[in-house]
């Protein structure tokens, strides 16, 4: 652990071995409980899968808190949520969760790659009916030793044909073949893995129709999502991973919120000291928002 997560990581619980790290992300066993985790948010910030990145100190903490009241409200709701409690300012424990490897994201405008897949349609085009879309996270273009012409691919599955297409996310969805036709052993980890991708979906609509009307009370609007589901130990379904400033599109809504998520960073030419400070001051204001959620 460096020294500047030490510092300020005083966990409520002893920190057991290192799971897994990744680019924003360090998640530890509990000492005490065999089956939790604590979820560490790191002050990093990428875009373009890592292609950009900067460190912008004090982000892990406020994305801590985005998360914590993000998950305190779904679960408030019913949602079945990865999430037990904050243990510092800059993690949460959780389930240990079994991550499936699926990206589900829900939209209410058309915005981004929907456009780049659907070019019929305008640039903040409504859905009145949610769209839920699944991306297989792949690393490298390659899944299981097949090589792919894209890595994070749109993921269509067909029940009666007990097939897994995959199509390249970056290209109009009309007219385009596969690129690629898994079998369900392929991508499944077990037989029955396919039942769960109507409840990934139910989940998901459900818990951005409860963001949507949260952030609307806080003069915002949520633009679309990504969430990420895993299994606990006893095989429940849960959303699981994080949901903080870096998992939505969240757009003004009136004239008290503007501009908010990542996408300021994403689409900064040149990142300076003061471009990072304006980030910051977002990852402020979404965080603290965010506490009306559960007060
Ligand atoms: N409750 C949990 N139990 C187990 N693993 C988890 C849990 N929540 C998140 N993870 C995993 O922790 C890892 C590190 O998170 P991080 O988001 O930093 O990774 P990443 O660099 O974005 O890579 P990835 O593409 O796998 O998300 C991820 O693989 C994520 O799936
Ligand atoms: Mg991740």
């Amino acid at each position: 652990m460096d020294a500047q997560l030490s510092e300020r990581l005083t966990t409520k619980h002893p920190l057991g071995a290192l799971v897994t790290e990744g680019k924003t992300k360090k998640i530890h066993l509990i000492k005490s409980g065999s089956d939790l985790v604590t979820v560490i948010s790191k002050d990093d910030i990428t875009a373009g899968d890592g292609a950009k990145h900067d460190i912008i100190p004090d982000k892990g903490r406020l994305a801590t808190a985005t998360t914590s009241n993000v998950f305190r409200l779904l679960k408030a709701c019913g949602l079945p949520v990865a999430f037990v409690e904050q243990d510092s300012a800059t993690s949460f424990v959780a389930p240990k969760c079994q991550m499936l490897p699926y990206e589900v994201v829900a939209r209410r405008e058309a915005h981004g790659s929907y456009l780049k897949r659907n070019p019929h349609f305008s640039k903040g085009q409504l859905f009145p009916q949610l769209i839920v879309e699944f991306f297989l996270k792949t690393k490298d273009k390659n899944w299981k030793g097949k090589s792919l012409v894209c890595d994070d691919p749109l993921l269509i599955y067909s029940k009666d044909a007990a097939q897994i297409q995959l199509f390249n996310p970056a290209k109009p969805l009309h007219g385009q073949e596969p690129f690629l036709v898994l079998s369900q052993s392929e991508v499944f980890g077990h037989d029955e893995e396919w039942k769960i991708f109507p409840d990934m979906r139910r989940i998901a609509r459900h818990a951005f129709l409860v963001l949507e009307k949260a952030w609307q009370l806080e003069g915002g609007t949520l633009v679309d999502f990504k969430v990420e589901f895993g299994f606990d130990s006893k095989g429940n379904l849960l959303l699981a991973d994080v949901i903080d400033n870096d998992s939505w599109r969240l757009w003004p809504g009136g004239d008290k919120v503007e501009m908010l998520d990542k996408q300021v960073y994403r689409d900064l030419s040149e990142v300076t000291d003061d471009a990072l400070r304006l980030i910051l001051a977002k990852y402020q204001t979404v965080a603290s928002l965010t506490k009306n959620f559960v007060s």
